[in-house]
């Protein structure tokens, strides 16, 4: 008994050490004054920020607090919809239910290596800590919201692609090793 809990200890360790680890994404796009949103809505429509936000999520994880999920109204197609919520009697078709933003990383592990954490407020104070990615869309103007992005620590983080659109940019950061 004592050797299979050894075997499966090594196991655990050597998985930890060799599996390519997961890639937590934060994908989120907000004004020059951080809004994300505002009464539940986002005030902008960008059609090429829709686009890349589908080209890069889509076959990929999504994770995101129940208000944007309910603001969105469907599960994302062709995504894994992870829906964190406190609330256990929380259902709906398509989508996993975790009750934290831990258990939803931890299901993840089970569908793929690239989860893209999607909003809303909450969720994206909750996990920029964890973040090692950033896929922003800087929307260059001034807006009135109630929801809001969390502060970026620049020194944390590198710029490593920039597009500048006429009224966005499409910006990426990669977090500095060891901050
Ligand atoms: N511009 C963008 O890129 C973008 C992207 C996404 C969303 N948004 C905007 O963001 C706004 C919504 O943000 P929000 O902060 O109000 O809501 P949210 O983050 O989408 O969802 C908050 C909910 O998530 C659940 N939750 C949060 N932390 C949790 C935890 N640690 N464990 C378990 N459940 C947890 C709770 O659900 P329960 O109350 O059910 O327990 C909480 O009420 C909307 O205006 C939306 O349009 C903007």
């Amino acid at each position: 008994m004592q050797k299979l809990r050894d075997i499966i200890l090594t196991f655990g360790m050597l998985k930890q050490k060799w599996l390519p680890k997961m890639e937590k994404i934060i994908i989120a796009a907000l004004s020059n004054n951080t809004v994300i949103g505002n009464k539940g809505k986002i005030q902008w429509h960008i059609s090429e920020d829709l686009k890349r936000f589908r080209r890069l999520t889509l076959g990929k994880l999504v994770i995101m607090g129940r208000k944007t999920y309910e603001s969105i109204g469907k599960p994302l197609d062709k995504r894994v919809n992870l829906v964190v919520t406190r609330n256990r009697e929380f259902s709906g078709k398509g989508i996993i239910i975790c009750q934290s933003i831990e258990e939803a990383l931890e299901k993840s592990e089970k569908y793929g290596k690239k989860i893209y954490i999607s909003g809303g407020e909450e969720i994206y104070k909750q996990t920029i800590d964890l973040a090692d990615r950033l896929e922003l869309t800087r929307v260059n103007r001034e807006v009135e919201g109630d929801s809001f992005f969390p502060q970026i620590d620049y020194n944390k983080w590198r710029e490593i692609f920039r597009e500048n659109h006429k009224d966005f940019s499409f910006v990426s950061y990669e977090r500095i090793v060891g901050k």
